[in-house]
């Protein structure tokens, strides 16, 4: 397969087939390539079999594809759609509902949780058109037989094809009239007694986390203020427990995720609990102002994608001082070998550590 740059659209050529195209696929080109159709393989190898699928498919969606992949998708097929979850990722629609709309081929980048690909495969089925042909693939190490299990609830044809390099894919065809309703998982939290919702991928499911039940505990035991009134921040809401717990004391709450599945879930856990709140699509605390804020909870993540990283982290926590106001607070649970009470300390003049077990720490910073 040979890619090369023509009036600004990608020609493929050599196209696609047998093993020429196994062998080709295989052959990653170098990131630095301005030719290259995508850095990713994965990504490589959705666009070459899509296109073999359906060279003539009128609307296509990608769903999180790295964003290198969308410039070569619009140049095989006239109408193009992408979808991702991160909203430091590239363009998306705003809901995966929205991408798959109408589409007759879906090249779906296979998520490590089996929930977001459910309620991927489901969304699909709901919204795709009655002959939707999906491409879904990974890297091997990711992949599990659950996966076609997954597919084959919502598609009559479900073929794993052959590993290409460290990917391969599954082709599914065929919309099934009785495939599952594309709702989000809920449950009610026995501790709190609230409705969690959770779409897709978020962190925990519709559950408590251990670490955010320490810092729930924590937080409910030694806050010396009421929070009636406060302007909180709930940083990295996923499925709004703790945005949720903080309206219900009384607080004003922010819940800030860049997770457009967390945002989706923290919004519909308010809505399921009757309770107040606003949820923004955001990444870290970029966008608050400065002094805006009395209290900033927040169970940090610890790793992007599927990288462990705590750099964005950290980031945030020296961050949280500028938003924070004078007299401002930032209680925070972690896993205990994260480096976060180092950065906290450098940061904050006031900081305590108010619970601690084998697995995580929780802390409260001021001043
Ligand atoms: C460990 S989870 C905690 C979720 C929820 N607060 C809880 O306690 O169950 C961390 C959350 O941070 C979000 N997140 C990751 N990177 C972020 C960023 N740069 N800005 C805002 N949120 C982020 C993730 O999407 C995830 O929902």
């Amino acid at each position: 397969m040979t890619w090369s740059a023509d009036n600004q659209h990608y020609v493929i050529t050599e196209l696609l087939v047998g093993t020429a195209y196994a062998a080709t696929v295989t052959d990653s080109p170098a990131p630095t390539d301005p030719s290259a159709p995508s850095a990713d393989p994965v990504a490589r190898l959705l666009l070459a079999d899509g296109h073999r699928l359906a060279p003539e498919a009128q609307t296509v969606t990608l769903l999180d594809l790295p964003d290198d992949a969308d410039a070569p998708a619009a140049s095989l097929w006239p109408r193009v759609r992408s979808h991702r979850d991160r909203l430091d990722t590239g363009p998306s629609t705003d809901t995966l509902a929205e991408a798959v709309q109408g589409a007759e081929l879906v090249l779906l980048h296979l998520p490590t949780s089996l929930a977001a690909l459910q309620e991927q495969v489901a969304t699909i089925a709901a919204h795709a058109a009655p002959q939707a042909v999906l491409v879904a693939a990974g890297r091997v190490k990711h992949m599990t037989p659950s996966q076609n299990t997954v597919l084959a609830r919502a598609f009559t044809e479900v073929q794993p094809q052959r590993g290409v390099g460290k990917c391969r894919a599954l082709h599914a065809a065929g919309l099934r009239s009785d495939a599952p309703s594309p709702e989000p998982r809920s449950a009610i939290e026995p501790t709190t007694g609230l409705t969690l919702v959770a779409h897709g991928p978020v962190f925990a499911g519709p559950r408590l986390d251990r670490g955010t039940s320490l810092l729930l505990k924590a937080l409910s035991a030694q806050a010396d203020r009421a929070l009636t009134g406060l302007d909180a921040l709930d940083l990295g809401c996923g499925n709004g427990i703790l945005t949720a717990v903080l309206a219900r004391s009384g607080a004003h709450v922010t819940g800030l995720d860049v997770s457009r599945a967390a945002v989706a879930s923290t919004r519909a856990t308010l809505a399921a609990n009757d309770l107040p709140g606003i949820v923004v699509l955001t990444d870290g605390l970029t966008e608050q102002d400065a002094a805006s804020a009395d209290l900033i909870v927040t169970n940090p993540p610890f790793h992007v994608g599927a990288a462990k990283d705590s750099t964005p982290t950290l980031g945030m926590l020296r961050d949280a001082r500028r938003v924070l106001r004078p007299e401002g607070e930032l209680w925070c649970v972690f896993n205990s070998h994260l480096p976060y009470l180092r950065t906290t300390r450098e940061v904050f003049s006031q900081v305590t550590v108010v619970d601690r077990d084998r697995e995580f720490t929780v802390l409260r910073a001021r001043g």
